[in-house]
């Protein structure tokens, strides 16, 4: 099994998108399915998944030591047969000590691992420590970004240093694949481009259900 981070440099890049989409794929082709880790909150309204009430990510970063690694387990929900979500809570993403212990417990999961990580940059250069220690431990860390010189500047102001690019195209961008690939130095693993089945899909909650099939060829390669 693999470990999988999705993170963007800037809001709106398409982190989420790729991350359910990811998450979805690799469900259908692992043995033992996949688990989806959102730290960003949106995983469950992009799946069509009601609004969740029950304790995340967050709460059991904050719980400390009395709440053993395990304890995840009983937190996640199985969302199809082969995708688990496991939310990101209502507080904040905060716990250093407990954030290495969460990317040992994903580490050692039977499941392939997929993380929405979020916005894992600033104008500031601060992010969540929590979400720089996963972005790092993780196999396979996939900056998403659109071909933006703003984006890519702050990417590579980011303390986390990605495996691989999903490179999200829309028209009328002067950049392209090469431009991207030389000014962070990785290679873009995939590009998808900016899609209205994608959009559609996604503001109808089916993207995990009934994944477009172009989408679907798109992100082969991506993880
Ligand atoms: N390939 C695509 N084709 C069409 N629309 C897309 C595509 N990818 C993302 N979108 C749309 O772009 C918007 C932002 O996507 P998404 O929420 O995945 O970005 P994000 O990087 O996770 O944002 P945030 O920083 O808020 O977490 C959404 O409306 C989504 O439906
Ligand atoms: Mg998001």
């Amino acid at each position: 099994m693999t470990t999988v981070s999705c993170w963007s440099a800037k809001g709106g890049s398409g982190t989420t998108v790729v991350a359910v989409a990811i998450a979805t794929l690799r469900g259908r082709e692992s043995e033992h399915g996949a688990l989806l880790v959102d730290l960003a909150g949106d995983c469950p309204s992009a799946m069509g998944l009601p609004e969740p009430n029950g304790p995340g990510i967050s709460e059991w970063l904050a719980a400390g030591d009395q709440v053993p690694a395990d304890a995840l387990g009983r937190i996640e929900q199985q969302v199809s047969e082969q995708v688990a979500l496991l939310t990101s809570g209502r507080g904040a993403i905060e716990g250093i000590d407990r954030a290495r212990e969460l990317l040992d417990a994903l580490g050692s999961e039977p499941r392939d691992v997929v993380i929405d990580l979020g916005r894992l940059a600033s104008a500031t250069g601060v992010v969540s420590e929590v979400a720089a220690v996963l972005a790092a431990g993780c196999d396979q860390s996939l900056l998403v970004t659109r071909p933006c010189f703003l984006s890519l500047r702050r990417a590579l102001a980011s303390p986390v240093r990605p495996t691989g690019i999903v490179l999200v195209t829309e028209e009328g961008r002067a950049l392209g694949r090469r431009e991207v690939e030389d000014i962070v130095g990785v290679p873009v693993v995939a590009e998808v481009p900016i899609d209205a089945s994608v959009a559609r899909a996604v503001d109808a909650g089916t993207l995990a259900m009934r994944m477009p099939r172009g989408f679907e060829r798109w992100l082969r390669h991506a993880a």
